[in-house]
């Protein structure tokens, strides 16, 4: 089967990637000229664990190419895949279609009969049928079929994610588009992958409906933190214990500085905007984003209460990427943080072991350390908000000696509450803080 993607973003390069691995030709377009050239020498533009390695072996076997323009391939693909971005619109809400529809234009005079067109982008409900109706507009002789096919990779352990899914989701309208998405996952089924097949607008909306879930339950164990704090709780308990619940499940119930990402804002903000439009009010998802803009605001908040009067003093963040395995800061809560922070005039001192780049490009006043240690060097306190490995392997009486005032602000829970006290640092975390811990908290940790 000869395959064609359109888009090198996460979803697209790393569904090429991997298709290539199951053995398929896979040629994957981006209308970037310095992408592709990038790509071309099997240089991945994003950081993601495993990703190079695997374009590197598949492309030395000739099975996977990059190219800049679509006349070159789509021509003689069975199957189109459609992995182009679908950002907020310029109101902050709906998802702008605008790249879905524009590479619509560019591949239908290209398509052959019998091609599939399957859409791998977050997209509202309807427009896998509208893209249908499009393309039988520009080209009404044409034979071919539409697939819906949501993708739920993770930014991080994307490669693991797409090898290993939980379900692989399809919408279909036809046999043909059946027929030949199952060809494509058949690697996956004959590993017990779960293939849902049900409708186009079905599987676009089971996308938002995840996402959205997710978020629910980071904001919810947020709240439960807030909670925890006023009433002398430990949220890692909590979540342990309710996370046991087979019926919860124990995973992203790891309270944090709030949700981030390029994903998780966006999606959950169209599918509320999406749900009023249409007259089903989505109330928990609305509450789901109020709660983590709110959280964001508070954490910055929560820094400056920390470190008091902010005049002359130096606070040093650890981690901007929105999350760990990462180099993407979009939406990240660590930017409110910097935000504020430069808004109050503090110096601000940063690290991040993959982000600092993107990072620095937006912040050039902030001073980009190479390590954590010289990140830390004369700062009134270190925030820490990505919970990156080698944040959790700090030497404590080496960050300690570096700082000004032993301040630790741990917005990720990442270290047990005895150690850094124990190595003299005032340590402030999430949803487990009193003043000390007792005897109590030590043997429970
Ligand atoms: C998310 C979904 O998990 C994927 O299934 C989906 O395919 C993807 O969006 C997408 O739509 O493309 P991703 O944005 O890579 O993946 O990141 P997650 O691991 O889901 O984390 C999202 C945010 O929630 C991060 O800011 C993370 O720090 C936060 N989070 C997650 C928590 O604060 N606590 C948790 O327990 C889990």
């Amino acid at each position: 089967m000869i395959i064609t993607i359109i888009g090198t973003g996460y979803v697209g390069l790393v569904t090429g990637v991997c298709l290539s691995e199951f053995g398929f030709d896979v040629t994957c377009i981006d209308n970037q000229p310095e992408k592709v050239a990038l790509l071309q020498k099997n240089i991945s533009p994003i950081y993601e664990p495993g990703l190079e390695q695997m374009m590197r072996s598949n492309a030395d076997e000739g099975r996977l190419h990059f190219e800049g323009d679509v006349s070159a391939c789509v021509p003689g693909s069975d199957v189109v895949f459609l992995a182009v971005g679908t950002p907020s619109a310029d109101n902050g809400e709906d998802v702008d279609l605008r790249y879905v529809f524009a590479a619509i234009e560019d591949i239908a005079p290209h398509l052959k009969d019998g091609v599939v067109v399957i859409v791998k982008c977050t997209v509202v409900p309807g427009t896998s049928k509208r893209i249908h109706d499009r393309i039988g507009e520009l080209r009404p002789d044409l034979d071919f079929s539409v697939v819906s096919n949501p993708e739920f990779l993770r930014e991080g352990s994307a490669i693991q994610d797409f090898m290993r899914p939980d379900r692989v989701v399809l919408g279909i309208h036809d046999d043909r588009g059946r027929m030949a998405a199952e060809q494509l996952y058949r690697p996956l089924k004959l590993q017990d992958t779960p293939i849902t097949v049900g409708s186009l607008a079905g599987a676009e909306l089971s996308k938002y409906a995840a996402n959205a879930f997710l978020a629910m339950k980071v904001s919810f164990i947020n709240q439960i933190a807030d909670l925890c704090e006023k009433v002398d709780g430990n949220i890692i308990e909590v979540s342990e214990i309710i996370g046991l619940d087979g019926r919860i499940g124990d995973k992203f119930l790891r309270a944090g500085p709030g949700f981030g990402g390029s994903c998780f804002p966006k999606d959950t903000r169209a599918l509320a905007a999406f749900a009023r439009k249409v007259g089903a009010p989505q109330d928990l998802v609305e509450a789901t984003i109020e709660v983590n803009e709110d959280r964001k605001r508070r954490m910055a908040e929560r820094v400056l209460d920390a470190i008091g009067d902010p005049t002359g003093k130096t606070v040093t963040i650890l981690g901007v990427a929105f999350k760990s395995d990462t180099d993407d800061i979009r939406e990240s809560p660590a930017l409110p943080v910097l935000d504020m922070l430069i808004e109050k005039g503090v110096n601000v001192r940063a690290f991040d072991p993959k982000a600092t780049e993107p990072a620095a490009k937006l912040y050039p006043d902030v001073v980009w350390a190479g390590d954590p240690y010289e990140a830390a060097l004369g700062a009134h306190a270190v925030v820490i908000m990505t919970e990156w490995n080698v944040l959790r392997a700090l030497e404590l009486d080496r960050l300690r000696d570096a700082m000004a005032v032993p301040l630790m602000i741990d917005l990720r829970n990442i270290h047990k509450r005895k150690e850094p006290t124990r190595f003299g640092f005032s340590y402030i975390s999430i949803g487990r803080d009193r003043a000390e811990p007792t005897e109590l908290d030590t043997a429970a940790e």
